[in-house]
């Protein structure tokens, strides 16, 4: 795998007396917890619900009550769902115990009795389950790690049973010609600085690996927090799997560009035809 210069972890302590306790020396890093900056650089739950609600209203002509998170991770967008209505599930399918305690601690907790409106499960999202949704959302591309069209396919397949007859199945996906570059992207905030970071891409098989590091302003960092060893698919390959596996229409929705800056505006609309930016993040939408 590729390794690209100057990126080496700093851990600067921060200045302690002799007498002082274990904690004032502790970095910024080393007390962070990874899921806090996580949420706070990458995800935006009610962007993505009010994005569901929006789309499923126009397309369905009624409004989505139930929704399966795959990949759920903290179960952040399960919560946001079910905040929004009374009569509105949620279920979250993650394989990972502790991150899935995560978002039971600091997302179905606050919820109070709403929370039992949220079912979370351990398990692998290729799992039969007995139950159907009119959503199910696998964001932040998470499914980009089934590498194999066959396995693909065969999750897609499995999505659609999972859908209630005029289910809806939304899925992310970042492209460009920049997603093929080795590259890091920087994204400052007041308290921290979200990195990026594209390590490796093989033109061939299309794999990728990325990581994603946190960096503080006391000098130390969280490098690798989060690793991703991905396939990047492009869009006319996952609509093709999508119609094989049943589904009846694809829908791309494409971002706008802010005039003035030439940047995303946030507004995506469904579209045939994109502008040929550098780098996009669309949302894909299966339609049963
Ligand atoms: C990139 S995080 C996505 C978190 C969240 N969906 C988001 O929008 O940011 C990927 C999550 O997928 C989970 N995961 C990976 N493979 C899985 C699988 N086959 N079945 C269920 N969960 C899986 C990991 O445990 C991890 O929590």
């Amino acid at each position: 795998m590729q390794q690209k210069k100057g990126r080496k972890a700093t851990t600067r302590q921060a200045s302690g007396g002799r007498h002082r306790g274990r904690s004032a020396r502790r970095t910024t890093a080393q007390q962070a917890d990874r899921h806090v900056y996580y949420e706070r650089a990458v995800q935006n739950p009610p962007a993505d619900t009010d994005f569901i609600q929006r789309t499923f209203r126009r397309l369905r002509r009624r409004a989505p009550q139930t929704l399966r998170e795959d990949f759920c991770g903290t179960a952040a967008l399960c919560a946001d769902w079910v905040r929004r209505g009374v009569d509105r599930r949620a279920y979250g399918i993650d394989l990972d115990e502790r991150t899935l305690n995560w978002g039971i601690r600091h997302h179905l907790v606050p919820l109070g009795k709403r929370a039992a409106k949220v079912e979370l499960i351990r398990a692998d999202v290729r799992d039969r389950v007995p139950f159907k949704s009119d959503v199910i959302a696998a964001f932040n591309f998470s499914y980009l790690a089934f590498k194999d069209r066959g396995m693909l396919r065969d999750y897609f397949k499995l999505v659609r049973a999972g859908l209630a007859p005029d289910g809806i199945f939304y899925l992310d996906l970042y492209g460009g010609p920049e997603a093929m570059e080795l590259r890091e992207e920087r994204t400052d905030y007041p308290d921290f600085t979200y990195v990026w970071d594209q390590d490796a891409f093989n033109p061939i098989t299309h794999e990728t690996k990325c990581y994603i590091h946190f960096e503080f302003p006391d000098g130390s960092a969280l490098r690798r927090a989060f690793s991703y060893d991905w396939r990047l698919w492009q869009i006319p390959e996952l609509e093709d799997i999508a119609r094989e596996a049943g589904f009846a229409d694809f829908l791309i929705y494409w971002e706008g560009t802010e005039r003035k800056t030439g940047e995303g505006n946030g507004i995506y609309r469904p579209s045939r035809r994109g502008d040929n930016s550098p780098a996009h993040v669309s949302y894909l939408v299966a339609v049963k």
